[in-house]
């Protein structure tokens, strides 16, 4: 049985005035509690693609559907971190929170939503400065108010757009394993923009490969093999590290451009790259293939 939850079908996207849609042919989909990673060079369409994700952009042709439902707007189902840190600026970190929980439930008592911003805010190390305004804060401190908030309103599925991008190395990590630690506790299902291939083979399921644009589109899925117990700490001393990230790396450098213009195949193929063919059998020679062919599955 499918437990696709998200389904993209032959998304495209052409700007008023452009001559070539900046993507086309793009298809996809994300199960239940999967950890999808999408990377692809800067302006290849990858926030546009989750602003339709989100209902907040139309597409000029194909069709999102989250349980089956087609998406036609935003909804509290969907939590979004945007690039932008997108708060109001004339409320408090408390206030931009609450806002957004009583949207989600608006019955709840005005201990409940404090108490529920709280731990939200405590979870993204802002406790002290609950109570100042976007413009007494940081970029990063700003951007954990953003994903306090989105995480905070507990949705079905959460859009992140690069959303470590401002954070300091520490902080990073330190968001990063607290996201991991909520996913496996709550089998949240994610999309995330990121543009570091470490955070990518750290947090994701699959990681899907935007070729370039124009006409850019999800050109190859890569499964990550290596088991979810992964941690920064571990992470690099399994070879599988290496090999996947040299595949991502491989594509960002070489071939992301060679499959720009309609180029990437409509059905974009999985591969394995973490997972070694086993050694060739020695010939009578003594003489084995070095070339170590990758595993492609689907
Ligand atoms: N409102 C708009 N009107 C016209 N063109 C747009 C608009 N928004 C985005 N674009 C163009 O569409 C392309 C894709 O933009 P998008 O922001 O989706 O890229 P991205 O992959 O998220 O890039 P980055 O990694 O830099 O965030 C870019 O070439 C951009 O100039
Ligand atoms: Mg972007």
């Amino acid at each position: 049985m499918s437990t696709e939850f998200l389904k993209v079908e032959g998304l495209a996207k052409t700007y008023p005035g452009a001559r070539e849609p900046v993507f086309d042919g793009v298809n996809f989909a994300v199960e239940q509690g999967e950890f999808v990673c999408i990377i692809g060079h800067s302006g290849c369409g990858k926030t546009t693609i989750l602003n339709v994700l989100a209902g907040l952009e139309s597409a000029s042709a194909g069709h999102v559907f989250m349980d089956r439902r087609e998406v036609a707007g935003p909804s509290l189902e969907r939590g979004v971190v945007f690039q932008g840190h997108a708060l109001m600026p004339w409320l408090s970190v408390r206030s931009n929170i609450a806002f957004a929980v009583r949207s989600k439930w608006p019955g709840w008592s005005r201990a409940q939503v404090d108490e529920h911003v709280q731990r939200y805010v405590d979870l993204v190390g802002l406790g002290a400065a609950i109570d100042k305004k976007p413009s007494a804060l940081s970029g990063g401190m700003k951007q954990r108010v953003g994903i306090a908030r989105a995480f905070a309103i507990q949705p079905r599925m959460l859009l992140l757009d690069e959303p470590f991008g401002a954070l300091d190395a520490l902080t990073r990590g330190t968001i990063q394993d607290e996201l991991l630690r909520i996913c496996a506790e709550t089998h949240q299902t994610v999309f995330m923009i990121t543009h570091d291939v470490d955070e990518a083979i750290l947090l994701a399921d699959r990681i899907l490969l935007m070729s370039n644009g124009p006409q850019a589109r999800v050109a190859e899925i890569v499964r990550n093999t290596m088991p979810r117990t992964r941690t920064r700490a571990t992470l690099h001393h399994d070879p599988q590290y290496y090999r996947i990230r040299n595949h991502l790396v491989d594509f960002l450098v070489a071939r992301s451009s060679e499959l720009s213009h309609g180029r990437a195949p409509l059905q974009p193929p999985e591969v394995r790259p973490g997972l070694a063919e086993p050694e060739p059998e020695p010939t009578p020679t003594g003489e084995g293939s070095p070339v170590v062919p990758l595993r492609r599955v689907a």
